[in-house]
């Protein structure tokens, strides 16, 4: 049984007065023994203030990038060591942003990805076709792709710690979610692919988050299909309610 998780890509928003403020509203409205895990992922310089504002909360920390060695002459740059310091938990790699904005390749995916499971947090690890690619029938293709290079050299053994964010480009921040049938068929796709990548049982256990235009509305649509674990939220992750409405709608 797979258990389902939310992850809130800050991306590049909040101070650390609004953060902690919004830590705050949502740790007074998660009580109790919780059947989800509730993950967020702010800039690098709020890390260290709201590990602090998480401590005994069901809320745990992610990054949205981070650097494959561990320390060195790398300007501007974050470790999986650093992260871990800060008690950071997850880590989102390979984002379409990164991938588009930055010309992150899968090869610097895959090693980002190494490193993080050698220091124990878990890679969010970001795959999806674009609008084009997808018009060319070009979808299970890059899907592939991306898994494959990300993921080489992962071992079984560790591939349960993964999680895969399926995030169609064209779906981000569009307010054009995919339908949850297409997003379910491609988890299917993905799931596949991590069956032959690890083995078939080890990729029953891997969780895969649909991203792309989530909202409280349409959250209950894609948690309804059976591959999909959970949500990686972008926009609306900024505010406590919509945030926590999808967590909860999500998980009923
Ligand atoms: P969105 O972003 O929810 O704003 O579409 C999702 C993401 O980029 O992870």
């Amino acid at each position: 049984m797979r258990r389902s998780i939310f992850i809130g890509n800050w991306k590049m928003n909040h101070t650390v007065g609004s953060a902690i403020r919004l830590v705050t509203e949502l740790r007074t409205k998660l009580s109790g023994k919780l059947e989800m895990d509730i993950v967020i992922a702010p800039p690098f310089t709020l890390l260290h203030p709201l590990e602090i504002a998480v401590l005994d909360s069901p809320i745990e920390l992610g990054a949205q990038n981070v650097h494959w060695e561990d320390r060195g002459a790398f300007t501007g740059e974050v470790s999986s060591a650093m992260l871990a310091d800060v008690s950071c938990k997850y880590c989102i790699v390979g984002h379409s942003e990164r991938r588009t904005l930055f010309n992150e390749s899968d090869q610097f995916v895959n090693k980002k990805i190494l490193n993080l499971l050698d220091h124990g947090i878990k890679p969010v690890l970001c795959v999806g076709e674009t609008q084009s690619e997808r018009k060319n029938g070009q979808t299970t293709e890059v899907l592939q792709r991306q898994l494959q290079l990300g993921l080489r050299s992962v071992n079984a053994l560790q591939s349960t710690e993964l999680v895969i964010a399926y995030e169609p480009v064209w779906a981000i921040g569009t307010q054009t979610p995919a339908s949850p049938a297409m997003a379910q068929e491609a988890h299917v796709y993905i799931r596949e692919q991590l069956g032959n990548i690890f083995r078939k049982d080890v990729a029953q256990d891997i969780r895969i988050v649909y991203g792309g235009s989530v909202n409280p509305s349409n959250i209950a649509g894609f948690m309804d299909q059976k591959d999909i674990d959970g949500a990686l939220i972008g926009g609306a992750s900024l505010e406590s309610d919509s945030f926590l409405k999808i967590v909860f709608s999500g998980s009923e």
